[in-house]
């Protein structure tokens, strides 16, 4: 009997490749670009199973064109590049890689809050610019506390907790808001109180965005929400392009409305508004939160697991469309 066949969308490690294999015949896109939606199609007619990045659209488009597909697993925790409903229709399993990234994920937004409050990408242009003349300036490339600040936290799951943990090191003071209450176990671990959206914003020196995309939080921060922000804070985007309101945004750093920006991910990245290419008070990474060898590993394996499980017929471990469990 001839093998299930699986189609790898984008290019991954070579021993995920290998291990499956073993056990599908396995179609890759060494060319690492995403394929435009017909070239996607065409690759995807007659495999039972795809393994996607955040990059590679799965729409009804593409599902109509595929009509032996049974499993989609996503790369990615988010899944904002899928129509899950879509699939549920059609009884296409679909999973995510939830987990493995958290703490690496946690580790980027810290890098990012710190970049930004000391101004650590602005003093490295300093240096290689040749501005750095004098050795010791009283008043130059003044940034923020870090210790001690209150550090408010919109959307407090898995991510949004790891960020948490490592701020009672600096004796921070956590607020949150998210749909749910988390125990009252773990709000006491993390110094962290629950509050409403707008005291989050109104209170806190540092505000960090964790929340997954859905219509319901796109532009969740625009221009209303900064103005409600101290002048001295600084917005910090691990969560999605299009929760914040990129052309808000810069407007309000232009004109110095909040202190500071740290953004990892964008609308309609790759592409960036070029409003932020000016802008000395933004640190800006192309999309890295999970982006360690040892994590995006970690994640290539997990997808390749949930496609092994739904594609012989067990549970796959992160099935989301629970409805075809
Ligand atoms: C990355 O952005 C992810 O959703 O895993």
């Amino acid at each position: 009997m001839s093998k299930p066949r699986v189609l790898i969308a984008r290019r991954v490690f070579p021993e995920v490749v290998e291990a499956l294999s073993a056990r599908f015949e396995v179609a890759t896109n060494e060319v690492d670009t995403p394929w435009a939606p017909e070239e996607f199609a065409r690759r995807l007619a007659g495999c039972q199973g795809v393994l996607t990045t955040i990059m590679d659209r799965v729409d009804e488009a593409l599902l109509a064109k595929a009509p032996d597909l049974k499993a989609v697993a996503n790369i990615a925790v988010g899944l904002n590049n899928i129509d899950v409903a879509a699939c549920t229709k059609r009884g296409i399993r679909v999973t995510n890689t939830p987990g493995v990234l958290n703490e690496t994920t946690a580790d980027l937004a810290w890098a990012l809050l710190m970049a930004a409050a000391r101004r650590i990408a602005e003093g490295d242009a300093y240096v290689r610019r040749g501005d750095w003349k004098i050795g010791f300036e009283m008043e130059a490339n003044l940034g923020t506390d870090v210790h001690g600040a209150t550090l408010g936290i919109i959307g407090m799951g898995r991510i949004g907790q790891a960020i948490a943990k490592r701020a009672t090191g600096f004796d921070m003071e956590i607020l949150y808001h998210n749909r749910s209450r988390i125990p009252e176990a773990d709000e006491k671990r993390l110094n962290a109180t629950r509050v409403e959206r707008d005291d989050l914003l109104a209170r806190s020196d540092f505000v960090l965005l964790m929340v997954p995309y859905s219509p319901a939080v796109h532009h969740l921060i625009g221009a209303v929400e900064i103005a409600k922000m101290k002048r001295t804070a600084i917005l910090v985007n691990t969560a999605r392009g299009g929760v914040v309101d990129d052309a808000a945004l810069i407007e309000a750093l232009k004109a110095g409305r909040i202190a500071g920006a740290a953004i990892d991910v964008f609308e309609g990245e790759p592409k960036l508004n070029a409003g932020y290419l000016g802008l000395r008070n933004a640190v800006l990474t192309p999309h890295v939160g999970s982006a360690t060898r040892a994590t995006r590993l970690a994640m290539c394996e997990t997808a390749a697991a949930n496609l092994t499980a739904a594609l012989e017929g067990r549970a796959p471990p992160n099935l989301v469309n629970k409805e075809l469990a």
